[in-house]
């Protein structure tokens, strides 16, 4: 992906993030001209404190460095080996997102969010579901009960499940990240990427065939997209082996309750569609 690429995105992410501004620094001119190497083709630095004395002043400060950008952290070697598994039946599927779950709850990647959480909350649902949701991030109630989606937006998504005439137990329910994030801000880059192992590895282990995703954040970070929900909404992308529908997360239902049509729109396509795929059976989200 070419450099400037990377930049945009990380930039929209931070803006997505809320960060709207990022301290300055001062870059030195670049040189006009450079010395010919000496015979040899190599340049020998001077020291520093030659170069200043020699100039008769003092040398302008280093720029502060400028921050890396997000990088996806190397697997763990847990996650590898649970994932080499056999994980074809709901029991060996089970056993190894029991054992993933295992490896979040030691997670110290993101120290500030491992140190402040309560517990992680990894996931829950049918492992075997042929439907996923997947929303943002623990808020302060799945924190303290280590479920995703049990305060008040997770109301409203049990709403929006009942209405669909599906049972939430019938689908798996996850994050993009596990951890709860201080005041509930947005995840930053860096969490996302730390996380992405595990979203991946319950995607690996359920192998859903339709995803959900409720909210912008759910929506980019899935789909390393930078296009707003309220622009991929409406339509079927494609994740994998699974067909993905973005819709308005709850939460933000909650704050504009006219967006709900939207969202019911959406669920409708989304009941059409598994329909389609399945021959008039769609109130059986457990089976594909
Ligand atoms: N919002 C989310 O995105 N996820 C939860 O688990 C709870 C609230």
């Amino acid at each position: 992906m070419p450099d400037n690429r990377i930049s945009r995105q990380f930039l929209q992410w931070l803006k997505s993030s809320g960060i709207t501004h990022l301290p300055t620094v001062n870059l030195p001119e670049p040189a006009k001209s450079l010395k010919k190497p000496k015979a040899g083709g190599r340049v020998t630095p001077r020291p520093a404190a030659a170069a200043a004395t020699s100039a008769g002043k003092q040398q302008p400060a280093r720029p502060a460095a400028t921050p890396a950008p997000p990088a996806r952290p190397a697997p763990l070697a847990e996650t590898v080996a649970i994932l080499e598994k056999p994980m074809t039946t709901a029991a060996e599927k089970q056993s190894a997102l029991q054992l993933l779950g295992d490896v979040v709850a030691g997670c110290q990647r993101c120290t500030p969010l491992a140190e402040s959480r309560q517990q992680s909350v990894f996931g829950v649902g049918d492992p075997n579901a042929s439907i996923m949701f997947v929303g943002e991030a623990p808020g302060a109630d799945e924190d303290r009960l280590g479920e995703p989606f049990v305060g008040a937006a997770g109301q409203l998504l049990d709403k929006i499940i009942g209405a669909c005439g599906w049972k939430r137990e019938q689908i798996y329910i996850c994050n993009v990240l596990r951890c709860r994030p201080p005041g509930n801000r947005n995840p930053l880059p860096q969490e996302a990427l730390n996380c992405r192992e595990f979203l991946d590895g319950q995607i690996r282990i359920v192998n859903p065939d339709y995803i959900v995703c409720w909210g912008t954040v759910a929506a980019q970070n899935l789909l390393q997209e930078t296009r707003s929900v309220g622009r991929l909404r409406g339509q079927f992308l494609q994740h994998g082996n699974a067909k993905v529908l973005c819709t308005y997360h709850p939460s933000y239902l909650l704050r504009n309750p006219s967006a709900k049509k939207q969202v019911w729109e959406d669920m409708q396509l989304f009941m059409a569609q598994i329909e389609k795929d399945q021959g008039g059976q769609a109130g059986e989200a457990g089976e594909a």
